[in-house]
């Protein structure tokens, strides 16, 4: 169990598209100001990977299946970041599995599922300063946050990165088309949730490196923890 604090510890959320970044982002960005890390997709990849533990992937889901999968899903500080456990385990390859990806979004539109993370969200943030990453942390969950951050990059770049990150190399013409089109079907279907607070501070980072891109974060969140 979380144990809360204050509910005046500042948030730093960063949001943006599929592959956009922002898991790494975050946990960088948190490990350089000292906050935790929490990511609030792989809260419902959890959840999607309990339900097909449960009942498989072609079991017909409804909001009760999913609440009730999302009972074996907890979300622990450890060092830097809020680690996400499915049945007490460390799931993360099969948080990334197709599996897990290909349902992701239907387990993301269900409204009580969306209840069940934010709270867990809202939770995590109670218990220290947090960076908090995924597609609505700045508009629904924390509009006070002290900064929000809209990452995007060119869906061409967003692929590129996502196929060097699965494949461990680089990646053929057509593999590159295939992670594109898949980028840009997910973006579709994630588009209700994926959107920018009106105060977000938009970085392009398609040709910014990951250190680039995490110090403008950082120095943005220093600037604003002090006005
Ligand atoms: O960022 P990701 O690929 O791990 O996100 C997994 C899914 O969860 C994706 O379909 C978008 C959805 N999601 C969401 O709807 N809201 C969030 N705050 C985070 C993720």
């Amino acid at each position: 169990m979380v144990k809360p604090q204050s509910s005046t510890l500042p948030v730093i959320a960063i949001d943006g598209p599929a592959a956009s970044g922002k898991s790494t982002t975050a946990r960088m960005v948190a490990k350089a100001l000292g906050f935790r890390q929490a990511d609030s997709g792989s809260l419902y990849r959890a959840v999607a990977a309990s339900q097909i533990r449960l009942a498989g992937d072609n079991a017909k889901w409804s909001a009760a299946s999913l609440l009730d999968a999302a009972r074996s899903v907890t979300i622990e500080p450890v060092v830097g970041v809020f680690a996400v456990r499915v049945d007490g385990e460390d799931a993360e390859a099969e948080l990334r599995s197709a599996a897990v990806t290909a349902h992701v979004s239907l387990v993301a539109s269900i409204p009580q599922v969306r209840t069940w993370v934010n709270t867990r969200m809202r939770d995590c943030a109670k218990a220290g300063p947090i960076v908090v990453d995924g597609r609505d942390m700045g508009t629904a969950v924390f509009p006070d946050a002290v900064l929000k951050v809209w990452l995007i990059a060119l869906t061409g770049e967003r692929a590129r990165r996502r196929s060097v990150e699965l494949l461990g190399r680089d990646p053929s013409a057509e593999e590159l088309a295939r992670e594109a089109a898949e980028l840009v079907a997910r973006d579709t279907k994630d588009a209700t949730q994926t959107k920018p607070a009106a105060d977000a501070v938009h970085i392009d980072t398609t040709t910014l490196t990951r250190d680039e891109q995490v110090a403008q974060i950082v120095a943005l969140a220093r600037e604003r923890m002090r006005a």
